[in-house]
């Protein structure tokens, strides 16, 4: 049975012109800013908390009690940033929002920045997006002239500015205190926690980060209240998920379902499988979430469920493979990924991902051995849980999660010594070629042995 879609974010996205700000007030848009001025700010986190929204950005943290934690009256100005870099493979749910309905998240901004007493917003948006780019730009601009945003906020006497800031695009400036330092001007490398953003973010003051669609759904929350968000989903995960289905299904694409929808449902949504293909395998938040088997296919999509079948939730996500698919290949191509983002700061990381390229590459290529499979899982174990931001076990967990379900598969290629799904691409070389590995160990034996002769030749001269 095919899950119906429940058009609640995405209610406006086919509404001509609604990009525009008279369209945009004539379908619902600045009520919510409008109900945000009525209310105390201590009021409209209590109206977030009480919805039940999780951040939609990859961890799912509860958005009013992160607002909640955002230190006031220290003297310092509090910044809102909106984390807009969408860099998760599989991710594709913000740029489109933010071109369609630029205005949604403009009106999220500044309700954010009403109930955190904040004078200053950013959007941090990744540097490819450049429609999005200039759809924000305008609705800002249209803002600011309409008096939404400026000195005097509708009249109210209270200050707020937004600045769109159109970043370079790096998978790790999406991690919210790399993306704070790359925001100042720095290069983008995650700070150490405590202190969190909350306390000591942007320029050092209490900052919050949050996704686009966790800000966008705020001012709907006002509107509507906390108890029609939970009319959808579970006590745990209540409301609307923008779902990003991709893979080898008829239509993949964004779509906005109820959350607890189970995952089979989502992929006929999606219109089934390509035609003669059976699901194999799946992610169901993004490429760093772990893989789950077909046999799990019937999971509610909720952050509990996706988490007691051994995954996550992530952002939304749902890639899709099938029986054709080779996992050692797919798990490949998204290690290289982690191991080309990895921003090289902590050292797990920055080589654990070059060591676990290069032996995903030796097995499917069919130079692997037996024992690539322990290495692979020394290499995770020394990873997971030891670096220095979630990037590290993001690398790990579609490794860990194949060997865990597909096992069989990685021992299939290393026997046969080819990959059973076709003869690997030119670029699928492997770059540990046993007859270098064996050049290098002969230059640097005779390396060392000049150097010692060296160094002997030296003690002698000095010591006669
Ligand atoms: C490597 C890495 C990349 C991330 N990329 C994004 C991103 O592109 N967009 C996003 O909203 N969150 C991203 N996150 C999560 C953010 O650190 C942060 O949790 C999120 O923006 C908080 O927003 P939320 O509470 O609304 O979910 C990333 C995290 C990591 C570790
Ligand atoms: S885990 Fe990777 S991305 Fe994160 S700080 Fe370490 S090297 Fe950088």
């Amino acid at each position: 049975m095919a899950a119906t879609e429940v058009k609640v974010l995405s209610a406006r996205y086919d509404v001509p012109g609604v990009d525009d700000l008279e369209v945009y007030e004539q379908h619902g848009g600045y009520a919510g800013l409008r109900r945000a001025l009525e209310m105390q700010p201590a009021y409209i986190i209590e109206v977030v908390k009480a919805s039940g929204l999780r951040g939609r950005g990859g961890a799912g943290f509860p958005t009013g009690l992160k607002w909640s934690f955002v230190a006031q009256g220290t003297g310092k100005p509090v910044y809102v940033v909106c984390n807009a870099d969408e860099g998760e493979p599989g991710t594709f749910k913000d740029r489109p929002l933010m071109e369609r309905d630029p205005h949604a998240l403009v009106e999220g901004m500044i309700v954010a920045g009403l109930a955190l007493n904040s004078e200053q917003g950013y959007i941090y948006l990744r540097g490819e997006f450049a429609h999005a780019s200039r759809q924000l730009a305008k609705a800002i601009r249209q803002a600011y002239a309409a008096g939404y945003l400026g000195e005097d906020v509708m009249g109210s006497g209270k200050r707020y500015h937004l600045t769109l800031h159109r970043a370079a695009g790096a998978y790790i400036c999406g991690e919210e205190t790399a993306l704070l330092d790359s925001l100042e001007g720095r290069r983008g490398q995650p700070r150490l926690r405590p202190p969190f953003p909350a306390v000591h973010g942007l320029y050092g003051c209490p900052t919050t980060v949050n996704n686009v669609e966790s800000i966008a759904m705020v001012p709907l929350l006002l509107v509507n209240g906390a108890e029609w968000f939970q009319q959808w989903g579970t006590e745990k995960s209540p409301g609307t998920k923008l779902i990003c289905i991709s893979g080898e299904v008829r239509n993949p694409g964004n779509y906005e379902v109820a959350m607890g929808t189970p995952i089979s449902e989502l992929i006929e949504l999606a219109g089934g499988m390509l035609d003669g293909r059976e699901l194999k395998f799946f992610c169901p938040g993004g490429s760093s979430t772990p893989m789950l088997p077909a046999s799990m296919a019937d999971t509610p999509y909720t952050f509990e469920d996706i988490a007691g079948a051994g995954s996550l939730l992530g952002t939304g996500a749902l890639m899709l493979f099938s029986d054709r698919t080779s996992v050692v290949s797919v798990v490949r191509r998204f290690t290289e990924f982690y191991e080309h983002e990895s921003c090289g700061k902590c050292t797990p990381c920055r080589e654990g991902g070059y060591w676990a390229s290069q032996v995903l590459a030796r097995i499917e290529t069919g130079t692997g051995v037996m024992d690539d499979l322990d290495t692979l899982e020394r290499i995770c174990g020394s990873v997971a849980g030891r670096s220095f931001c979630a990037l590290g076990d993001a690398l790990t967990s579609p490794i860990m999660s194949s060997l865990q379900y597909f096992r069989d598969e990685y021992v299939e290629h290393i026997r046969k010594g080819v990959s059973p799904f076709g003869v690997a691409p030119q670029r699928d070389v492997p770059m540990l070629d046993p007859a270098a590995v064996a050049a290098t160990a002969r230059e640097r034996a005779s390396l060392s042995a000049l150097l010692s002769a060296a160094t002997s030749a030296a003690g002698d001269g000095s010591g006669a």
